[in-house]
C-alpha cells in the first residue's frame, strides 16, 4: 500500500487555520484536477491539484474534497472505490475505508455518490467557496448540485446558494507559510540551484536546447524533486528575449548568451530560478554590461525586502532602477520621469519584477484589494525577485539580440530576508568559473 506523502496532521492543521478564514455556514468544496493527463490512450504524468494537496494531501485524480467548519462530519473525502482491474492499470489506490484512515478526514464515500450526498451535507449552509472555470465537468456538477439542494427545500422562496471563490480564500492561507512549508520550500529551492550549477558544468557550444533542458531535469530529479515546478525555459541567443520562449531546440553556439528560467518541485513546492550566461564561459563586453546592470537592479530590490514595505513598491523600485541602467546604456535617450510617464521603458522590460511562489509558480494570494489598496510584504511570504533586460535582435544598439534575467527567490522574515536561492551564483566570475568546467 502506497503511504501518504506527508504527515496528516500538517494538513489537519492547516483545516485549522481555514476555519478561522471562512465565515459561519460555509461549506467549502474543492475538486481534483481534471484528468487531463489522459489524451486518447497516452498518459502524461499526474499532479494533484494544489488546493486539493494544501488541505488534504491527497493525490489521487477524481477525488472531492468537501469542509464544514463546526459541522459534524466537518471533513469529507469523495474518492475512487477500490477496483481491483483499475488497478492493473493505474496502480494502486486507496479507496474510501483506506482514505479514512491514512488521511485522517472525518467521512469518505465512494465519489460517485457526491451528488447525492450533498444535499445532506448542504444542509444549513448559506453559501459554498468552490472555484468556478477550472474544471467545466466539475462546474456542472457544482451547478447540479446547487439546484438539487434548491429543489429538496420545496417551495422556501431561497435562492440558489451564492457561490464564493474558494482561491482567494486558501489563497490568503497558502500565502503564509508555515515551518514546515519553509523547509519543503527551501529544499525546492536548494535543489534547484544545485541542478543550475550542474547545468552551467554541463553546457558545451554545440548542444541543444532541448538536451540542456533534459540534464537540467535529469540533475533535478535526482537530487529528489517530484517533476519541474512550470516549464522550463531554455533559451539562447536573441530567443532569450522571447518571455516565455517554449520551443528549447536550438543549438547553443559560442558567443550566445543561454537564459535557463527552471526549477524542480518538491512536496509540491517549487522553486523559480533564472540564470543568463554564456555558453561559452565568457561574458562580451556589451553582454557584461547588460548583465552588470539587471545584477545591480536585482540586488537592489532584493535588499529594500522587509516587513511592513507595500509590496508595490518593488515594481515601482524596479522601473525606476532598470530606466536608469537603460539611459546609461544608451538604450534609451531623454528624462527618466517621462520614460517612466509614458511607459517607454517597457520596450526592453515589459513584465513584473516578483511573483507569489509556493505550490504553484505564479501563486495564489492576493497582491492588492479590490479597492487598488496596496498589500505589504509580511513576514512568512514567500515571492521571487526576477528583474530582466530584453533588447530584441531588431533593435539598433550594440546590445541587440541580448536578453538577461535573474530570478532569485526570496522569503520574508522577521528582519527582512532570506535569500531561498542564494546556492545558485549570479555574480560574473563565479558563473564565468563554473561554466563549461
Ligand atoms: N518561470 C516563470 C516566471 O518566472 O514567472
Ligand atoms: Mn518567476
Ligand atoms: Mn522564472
Amino acid at each position: 500500500m502506497r503511504k501518504p506523502l506527508e504527515k496528516p496532521e500538517i494538513f489537519l492543521q492547516r483545516r485549522e487555520k481555514l476555519k478561522n478564514l471562512i465565515p459561519g455556514g460555509s461549506v467549502l468544496v474543492v475538486f481534483a484536477s481534471p484528468e487531463s493527463y489522459r489524451n486518447g490512450s497516452v498518459m502524461h504524468n499526474y499532479r494533484a491539484d494544489s488546493n486539493m494537496y494544501y488541505l488534504t494531501g491527497f493525490e489521487e485524480p477524481e477525488s472531492i474534497f468537501v469542509f464544514r467548519p463546526g459541522l459534524k462530519p466537518e471533513s469529507i473525502l469523495f474518492t475512487r472505490k477500490k477496483d481491483a482491474s483499475r488497478e492493473i492499470w493505474d496502480g494502486f489506490r486507496f479507496g474510501p475505508e483506506a482514505a479514512k484512515a491514512e488521511y485522517k478526514v472525518d467521512q469518505t464515500f465512494p465519489v460517485e455518490e457526491f451528488e447525492s450526498k450533498m444535499i445532506d451535507l448542504l444542509k444549513g449552509s448559506e453559501r459554498i467557496y468552490y472555484r468556478q472555470y477550472k474544471n467545466p465537468a466539475a462546474d456542472l456538477q457544482i451547478k447540479k448540485v446547487l439546484q438539487e439542494f434548491k429543489f429538496s427545500q420545496g417551495r422556501s422562496g431561497l435562492g440558489i446558494l451564492p457561490i464564493y471563490d474558494a482561491d482567494e480564500l486558501i489563497g490568503e492561507l497558502r500565502l503564509f507559510k508555515t515551518d514546515n512549508d519553509i523547509k519543503n520550500h527551501r529544499h525546492a529551492c536548494e535543489i534547484s540551484a544545485e541542478a543550475h550549477i550542474e547545468l552551467m558544468k554541463y553546457v558545451r557550444p554545440g548542444m541543444s536546447e532541448r538536451e540542456l533542458h533534459g540534464y537540467f531535469i535529469y540533475q533535478v530529479m535526482k537530487k529528489g524533486a517530484a517533476r519541474e515546478g512550470y516549464g522550463g525555459i531554455f533559451a539562447s541567443g536573441p530567443d532569450a528575449c522571447i518571455l516565455h520562449y517554449v520551443f528549447n531546440d536550438k543549438t547553443v553556439k559560442a558567443g550566445d548568451l543561454f537564459l535557463v528560467d527552471a526549477a524542480g518541485e518538491f512536496q509540491y513546492f517549487t522553486s523559480d530560478i533564472t540564470r543568463t550566461y554564456p555558453v561559452n564561459g565568457r561574458y562580451t563586453k556589451p553582454q557584461s554590461e547588460v548583465y552588470s546592470a539587471v545584477l545591480r537592479t536585482q540586488k537592489s530590490i532584493v535588499e529594500m525586502i522587509r516587513p511592513g514595505l507595500p509590496f508595490a513598491e518593488l515594481q515601482k523600485a524596479s522601473i525606476e532602477l532598470l530606466t536608469h541602467e537603460m539611459l546609461e546604456l544608451g538604450l534609451l535617450t531623454g528624462r527618466k520621469e517621462d520614460l517612466i510617464e509614458t511607459k517607454e521603458f517597457r520596450k526592453y522590460y515589459p513584465h513584473g519584477v516578483s511573483h507569489f511562489l509556493g505550490m504553484d509558480v505564479h501563486d495564489s494570494g492576493i497582491y492588492q484589494s479590490r479597492k487598488d489598496e496596496p498589500r505589504n510584504i509580511e513576514a512568512g511570504m514567500v515571492f521571487t525577485v526576477e528583474p530582466g533586460l530584453y533588447i530584441p535582435a531588431h533593435d539598433s544598439s550594440d546590445y541587440a539580440g541580448i536578453g538577461v534575467r535573474i530570478e532569485d527567490d526570496i522569503l520574508v522574515t522577521k528582519t527582512g530576508s532570506d535569500i531561498l536561492t542564494v546556492k545558485c551564483p549570479k555574480e560574473i566570475p563565479e558563473v564565468e568559473a563554473l561554466i563549461g568546467r
